[in-house]
């Protein structure tokens, strides 16, 4: 099922405004102060390391925890139950009813979101050979693979086509392919104008899919902003070389260009901002051969990193590996 984009859809296009929630679970604070916007037609990733708050933030946003303070918003109005109820809602937690043939599901959830039994059942169809679960209509849910029931699980948020689709940790445990299909259709539902947001603590994984990224750490916003623009610009950049000549002399002329590592034939230079990198190719070039050479943004994670390194680094890369 590719999303239904005719022209009784277009008043639906309204963003989700999240302001300055703040929750607590008894003294401890969970969410602190964090706010984001997530625009129809931009797919929206909320990042951070497990434990960062973002399945706190989603249950608020869909009504499942009450925020002890701060506004959401839709079309800018206060998000009522109602509004809720048309949403899309993939919870971090699995739940499917084990002993039901796995098309029979899809279409029971279809209907606990008011569709016909006729439109229940096309969407099924459709969405089932979307997810590439297409022969498997009669099988029990509990014989499906891991991957397969994660699939499932996926269309009951998407069988009633909704106007705003929050999945908290859609892509955790999928392999490379359901990936990539996922991928796909979360980039289908933004492009017809959904508002579509989703959580992963795999910011590498998802440093390409997203467009617009809100990143939160012990309950705090730590980055905001568009991936390609903060990639691009936080000064994090590197500049790869694979050089002929043993001479590294040339390097002392750029004082602010950092040796990041450097073996045998190559070598890898951190750039601060406002540094040209052809101007350091040309020099590296000037002094003997390159053969091969790139130019490395810095990924979602060293971002993060970066951005957290007030706190004790041993700690924070625990943290991103415990993930
Ligand atoms: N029901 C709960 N009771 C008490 N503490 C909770 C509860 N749910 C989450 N927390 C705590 O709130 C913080 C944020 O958790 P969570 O929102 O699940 O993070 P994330 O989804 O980013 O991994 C963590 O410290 C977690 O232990
Ligand atoms: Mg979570």
């Amino acid at each position: 099922m590719t999303a239904n984009d005719g022209p009784g859809r277009l008043s639906s296009r309204m963003p989700l405004e999240i302001s300055s929630v703040v929750h607590s679970f008894g003294d401890r604070s969970a969410l602190d102060s964090v706010s984001m916007d997530v625009a129809p037609g931009v797919l929206t990733g909320l990042l951070g390391p497990n434990g960062a708050g973002k399945t706190t933030l989603l249950r608020i946003l869909l009504g499942v925890l009450v925020a002890d303070g701060g506004g959401l918003r839709w079309g800018g109005r206060p998000i009522a139950a109602k509004d809720r109820q048309g949403w899309g809602y993939m919870p971090q937690e699995r739940s499917l009813y084990s002993a039901m043939p796995a098309g029979e599901q899809l279409v029971y959830f279809g209907r606990l979101h008011g569709l016909s039994r006729a439109d229940a059942t096309r969407n099924t169809r459709a969405l089932f050979e979307e997810l590439g679960l297409g022969d498997r209509w009669g099988d029990r849910t509990d014989k499906l693979s891991g991957g397969m029931q994660q699939r499932l699980q996926l269309a009951t948020s998407l069988v009633h086509d909704p106007d705003v689709i929050v999945l908290d940790e859609p892509f955790a445990g999928l392999d490379p392919v359901a990936v990539a299909d996922l991928s796909d259709l979360l980039r289908d539902r933004a492009r017809a104008g959904r508002v579509v947001l989703f959580s992963s603590h795999q910011l590498d994984l998802v440093q390409d899919l997203c467009e617009d990224i809100v990143m939160i750490d012990h309950g705090r916003t730590v980055l905001d902003g568009k991936v390609a623009e903060l990639r691009a610009s936080s000064g994090g950049r590197q500049l790869r070389l694979t050089v002929g000549a043993p001479d590294r002399m040339w390097i002392r002329r750029f004082p602010n260009v950092r040796v990041a590592e450097q073996h045998v034939d190559e070598l890898r230079l951190d750039l601060p901002p406002g540094t040209d990198p052809l101007e350091v190719l040309d020099a590296a070039r000037a002094a003997g051969p390159v053969y091969d050479f790139g130019l490395e943004l810095p990924t979602l994670s060293q971002l993060f990193l970066a951005a957290v390194e007030e706190q004790p680094a041993a700690q924070v890369v625990k943290e991103v590996e415990r993930t």
